[in-house]
């Protein structure tokens, strides 16, 4: 039997992870815990909510004691862009968070998932087709933390034997919960800006190729690689995971396939952009599709269709 504590709950990935987990584990199987309680009052019906401070090692072991968790999913973090205005709460926060994380897994017997990023990638990573392997440089606080992590869970799992596993995200879409400070918000935003004004000003420059993967493939990834068979995985930690690459403008020309009148303009915020330079434009994720049979269901097209679909409904927006 799962008995499963998500942390970050209440972020743009643990919302609909923690809905998707309940159905298929049982409501009071999947433990939600984030710092502070805010948001959808409705989500807090749905089964077990903590609240917990990645920073509290204590408090992590506590509620592993009192739900008798055997897997961590552990999502909280300061994504990239937030993170460069506070690196020393980043690092807090994404360091010691995932270092507390793995060290109450090891004490416990418990298997944990930690996502890791495109952002682990920086100055001297081949930027197409970018391989499993490959030099890993970032110069982003949230970078540097998630390489770390990578590495601290690859460790975990070799000297303690702690079933570690995790993929490296590129930007997730969504319309349930937005992103909070990321570099690939763009994508999301746009969206909500297309339906509600026909026009976005994007503060990603044109011709910026990045990764990206829409939400029901994004918790596809995380439910898959935990349920994988642990003898065909050569890789633990940090699985190269795509869906698409495209720039601005090809996001645009998506959208305006079904908005006509969407008109797009720009007005780069250098920080995200240089963020967003340092990263690749397009992984390599043969190594999950071989070990797991990683396989996204949704393209940019298919993406494009069900966000406007999808958001449309929320925002109560005709279209
Ligand atoms: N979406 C994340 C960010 O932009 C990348 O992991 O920070």
């Amino acid at each position: 039997m799962k008995r499963i504590l998500i942390t970050g709950a209440l972020g743009q990935i643990g919302t609909e992870l923690t809905m998707y987990l309940r159905k298929q584990y049982g409501k009071s199987n999947v433990i939600a815990s984030s710092r502070r309680k805010r948001g959808d009052e409705n989500f807090f019906e749905t089964g077990p909510f903590e609240i917990l401070n990645v920073n509290d090692v204590q408090g992590i072991a506590d509620i592993c004691k009192k739900y008798k968790i055997n897997q961590i999913i552990h999502l909280a973090a300061i994504l990239s862009a937030k993170a460069e205005d506070n690196p020393q709460e980043a690092y807090k926060i994404n360091m010691n968070g995932t270092y507390n994380v793995l060290e109450v897994a090891r004490e416990g017997g418990i298997a944990v998932f930690t996502p890791s990023s495109i952002a682990a990638f920086g100055a001297g990573t081949p930027v197409d087709n970018t391989p499993q392997d490959t030099i890993q440089r970032p110069n982003t606080m949230y970078g540097v933390t998630k390489v770390a992590g990578e590495l601290l869970c690859d460790y975990y799992y070799w000297k303690f034997g702690v079933d570690t596993r995790g993929v490296r995200f590129p930007g997730i879409i969504s319309y349930k919960t937005l992103p909070g400070g990321g570099t690939t918000d763009y994508a999301v935003h746009i969206f909500y800006e297309a339906l509600k004004n026909k026009k976005y000003t994007s503060f990603i420059k044109a011709g910026t190729f990045m990764d990206m993967m829409y939400m029901p493939d994004a918790l596809k990834a995380i439910h898959d690689l935990m349920e994988a068979n642990p003898d065909k995985l050569r890789y633990r930690n940090a699985f190269n995971v795509t869906a698409m690459s495209f720039e601005p403008e090809m996001l645009a020309a998506e959208i305006k396939k079904h908005i006509p009148e969407f008109e797009m303009s720009y007005d780069v915020d250098p920080v995200r952009q240089s963020i967003a330079d340092s990263w690749p434009n397009s992984l390599d994720d043969s190594c999950a599709r071989q070990e797991w049979g990683w396989c996204p269901k949704y393209d940019l097209s298919s993406m494009t269709i069900d966000m406007l679909h999808k958001l449309a409904e929320k925002l109560k927006i005709k279209q």
